[in-house]
């Protein structure tokens, strides 16, 4: 889909359709004849402004464009730029059909700001996806949007940055839902590895992956150890970003991804039921790959290295047991209690790497438990951190770009829970707390280094359609890190 911003009158807006958002309490101002159809819909009460209601209109009166999509954003003193997106993302979703190939979103004087044209195509490009590239029925080709434009009145060269930031945002989003779909036997941990090297290569980021060899010339035990029971030979992708003038002893930001491929539980076997959700566990490394992406085209002004540790977690006759007892990068030792608690090892190892590479400051992004979809449902990610500037930093980056996080408690009581009688840690804790117990074993691992967890089980992927998504994978994550780069 094409995306522009243009500068033109609600009038000679040229599209199938103009969006238009509108408030509770009376009719938007469009100073076309077109107005008095909108306020006789308010009058009669057929749309009074409600978040998320959508009304279309044929042949407005004044306009070029043949319909208008009135879009409900709520009440004026509510209203905030994450709402735009989601109305953006319903009224793409809505709108498109055989007859609407090109849509506009009218962006009137009152919301003319960079961070709603940012937040407008934002939601238009997420919108309009659909994770349907393996459905062969050609009707739905067309009904795919050609073109969607954010139109203001006029505007400084702000709100292009702005638009353009949002836009390399939200393609970089759908750019890891992609992958974040690719099933089990069609992206290895090979094949992730590749398509990172390519990426690199169109964007000008650099990339090394470590394999086995190498892995096992370091001594990544935990990693090796979670990769041992596939054919599939694990990679620990690793991509950097180095701003202009970058100077040693400077911050350098680490993004960590967790890049399971497909999650059997390995001998710890999971359930069948649902288990092909389960290709969804490399959503972390689908965030830090789109977050990459993104960083290469903003070019923030701080250092960012993205590592990815990807395996496949099956079972074999050369998987590892548990009460297996493995050696981290750290050097620490690890009973491997149950086998299907193999997201921590993987990031640990490179969680340490990182420190190695000389990053700062630590982020990393996993569907690490079930506990925290438990806790928390689908709506809020769970974030865990040990340092509150940084936190701080990060809940800004997502509260700015609309992903919900919700803070969890990491006391130090949680450390009683993480005993075996073999190793320095066992890689799980009770039952309860479960969430909690996965985030303080990573903790072991990245402290005194400032880090930030972020379980998003619960909000990578959607059951259901929403008004604004697809079902399917969300790509949550990747908007969050970008933009803490950015902001930095
Ligand atoms: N990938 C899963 C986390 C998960 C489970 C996400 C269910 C979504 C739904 C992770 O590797 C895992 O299996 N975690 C276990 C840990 C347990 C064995 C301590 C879990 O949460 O059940
Ligand atoms: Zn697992
Ligand atoms: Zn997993």
């Amino acid at each position: 889909m094409q995306t522009g911003l243009n500068r033109r009158a609600i009038g000679e807006v040229i599209a199938d359709v103009v969006i238009v958002p509108a408030f509770e309490g009376g009719p938007p101002a469009l100073g076309v004849a077109a107005e008095a159809a909108v306020r006789e819909m308010y009058e009669s009460g057929e749309f009074t402004g409600e978040k998320m209601a959508r009304v279309l209109l044929h042949r407005p009166e004044g306009l070029r464009a043949k319909r208008l999509l009135l879009a409900g954003c709520g009440k004026r003193e509510e209203f905030q730029s994450a709402l735009l997106r989601r109305v953006a993302g319903a009224a793409v979703r809505t709108v498109r059909s055989k007859a609407v190939r090109r849509a506009a979103l009218w962006l009137s004087e009152e919301l003319r700001t960079g961070e709603m044209a940012s937040a407008a195509v934002e939601g238009a490009v997420l919108g309009a996806y659909d994770p349907d590239r393996y459905k062969t029925d050609p009707k739905k080709e067309e009904q795919k949007l050609e073109s969607f434009a954010v139109v203001v009145p006029d505007g400084d060269a702000g709100l292009d940055g702005a638009f353009e930031r949002g836009r390399t945002l939200a393609e970089a989003q759908n750019q890891a839902r992609e992958l974040i779909a690719e099933p089990g036997n069609r992206l290895s941990p090979t094949a992730l590895a590749d398509w990172a090297r390519q990426m690199a290569a169109e964007c000008g980021l650099d990339c090394d992956v470590v394999d086995r060899d190498r892995m096992r010339q370091l001594g990544m035990g935990a990693l090796l150890g979670v990769a041992q029971g596939s054919s599939e030979p694990p990679a620990l992708i690793v991509l950097r970003y180095r701003p202009e003038g970058a100077r040693a002893g400077e911050a350098q930001l680490g993004l960590v991804g967790k890049g399971v491929t497909f999650d059997t539980g390995g001998i710890s076997i999971k359930p069948s039921e649902k288990m092909d959700r389960m290709k969804y566990d490399m959503s972390g490394g689908a965030a830090v790959l789109g977050a990459m992406r993104a960083i290469a085209r903003l070019k923030p002004a701080v250092a960012v290295t993205g590592l990815i540790p990807s395996v496949e977690n099956m079972p074999g006759s050369r998987a590892q047991r548990p009460g297996d007892i493995v050696t981290t990068l750290a050097g620490k030792t690890v009973e491997v209690v149950n086998t299907d608690a193999e997201g921590r090892l993987i990031l640990v190892d490179a969680m340490t790497y990182a420190k190695r590479l000389g990053c700062t400051h630590l982020v990393d992004a996993a569907t690490l438990t079930g506990s925290i979809v438990v806790a928390l449902g689908h709506v809020n990610a769970g974030v865990f951190s040990n340092n509150q500037e940084l936190l701080d930093k990060v809940l800004a980056a997502a509260r700015a770009e609309g992903e919900k996080l919700w803070p969890m408690p990491l006391d130090e009581e949680y450390r009683e829970l993480l005993k075996s009688a073999f190793a320095d840690l066992p890689n799980i804790g009770p039952r309860e707390g479960g969430a909690v117990t996965a985030a303080y074993f990573l903790k072991e691992f990245a402290d005194p280094q400032p880090w930030v967890h972020l379980d998003i089980a619960g909000t990578a992927w959607l059951e259901e359609d929403k008004p604004e998504m697809a079902k399917g994978p969300t790509g949550t994550g990747v908007r969050t890190l970008a933009r803490l780069a950015a902001e930095w």
